[in-house]
C-alpha cells in the first residue's frame, strides 16, 4: 500500500530522513523514492549544487557555521515551499541547530535511522569525504557525535528504526507502512478541526 498522497498546499506532506553518517540515508531516500514513487532530495547535494562547491570545500573554505546556516535557509525553503511530497534525506548534523527541530518536524513523518558507532565507522571509514571526521581519532569522534546528537534524533523523529541487520529495500518497505499510519493519521485529525 502506498501512503496518501497528501495535498501539496499542506506543509507536512514529505518523508525526511535524520541519523547519522553511515546511518544510511541516502540509500534508503532512493529505495523510498523507488518504492513509494516520490521524487528525493538530499540536503548535502541541494545545498552543493546552490553553491557549486563540495560540502568539504565548503567547511574548509567557510567554516562549519556559514554550513548550518545553508542548512536553515534550504529547511526554510522547503517548509514554505509549495513542492509536491519529496523523500528528503538531510546531512548527519541537520539537528544541531536549535531553529531546525520545528522546521523538520513540520515538514511531515520524520525517520531517524540509527545504528551502533561502530557499525556507523565501518560504513563511513572508507570515504574521506565528512570534514568533521577529519581528526586523529575517527572512531571516537563518531561515537561522540552520536551520544550529543541522540538526544536530538530522539526528540525529532516519529519513528526510529534500527538500520544494523536490513536492507534499504527492507528498511523502505517498513517506512512506507508506517506512513500511510502517520499520513491518514494526519488527513484525519485535521479533517476533524
Ligand atoms: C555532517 C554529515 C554529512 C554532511 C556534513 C556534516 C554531520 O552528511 O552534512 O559533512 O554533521 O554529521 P551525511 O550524514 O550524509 O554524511
Amino acid at each position: 500500500m502506498t501512503p496518501p498522497t497528501p495535498d501539496t498546499n499542506r506543509p507536512n506532506k514529505h518523508i525526511i530522513l535524520i541519523g547519522m553518517m553511515g546511518s544510511g540515508k541516502s540509500a534508503v531516500a532512493k529505495e523510498l523514492a523507488h518504492q513509494i514513487g516520490w521524487p528525493c532530495i538530499d540536503t548535502d547535494t541541494a545545498i552543493e549544487q546552490q553553491q557549486g562547491k563540495s560540502i568539504s570545500q565548503i567547511f574548509e573554505e567557510h567554516g562549519e557555521p556559514y554550513f548550518r546556516a545553508l542548512e536553515t535557509q534550504l529547511l526554510r525553503q522547503l517548509s514554505h515551499g509549495s513542492i509536491s511530497p519529496h523523500i528528503i534525506a538531510t546531512g548527519g548534523g541537520i539537528v544541531i541547530t536549535p531553529e531546525h527541530l520545528p522546521l523538520i518536524r513540520e515538514l511531515g513523518f520524520v525517520v531517524w535511522l540509527t545504528a551502533p558507532p561502530e557499525v556507523l565507522y565501518i560504513r563511513v571509514a572508507k570515504n574521506t569525504t565528512r570534514p568533521l571526521l577529519n581528526t586523529p581519532d575517527p572512531r571516537a569522534t563518531l561515537s561522540t557525535i552520536l551520544e550529543e546528537r541522540a538526544p536530538l534524533y530522539r526528540a525529532t523523529r516519529h519513528l526510529k528504526i534500527s538500520t544494523t541487520n536490513l536492507s534499504a529495500n527492507e528498511i523502505a518497505s517498513g517506512i512506507k507502512e508506517s506512513a500511510v499510519v502517520f499520513f491518514s493519521r494526519a488527513f484525519y485529525s485535521e479533517q476533524e478541526c
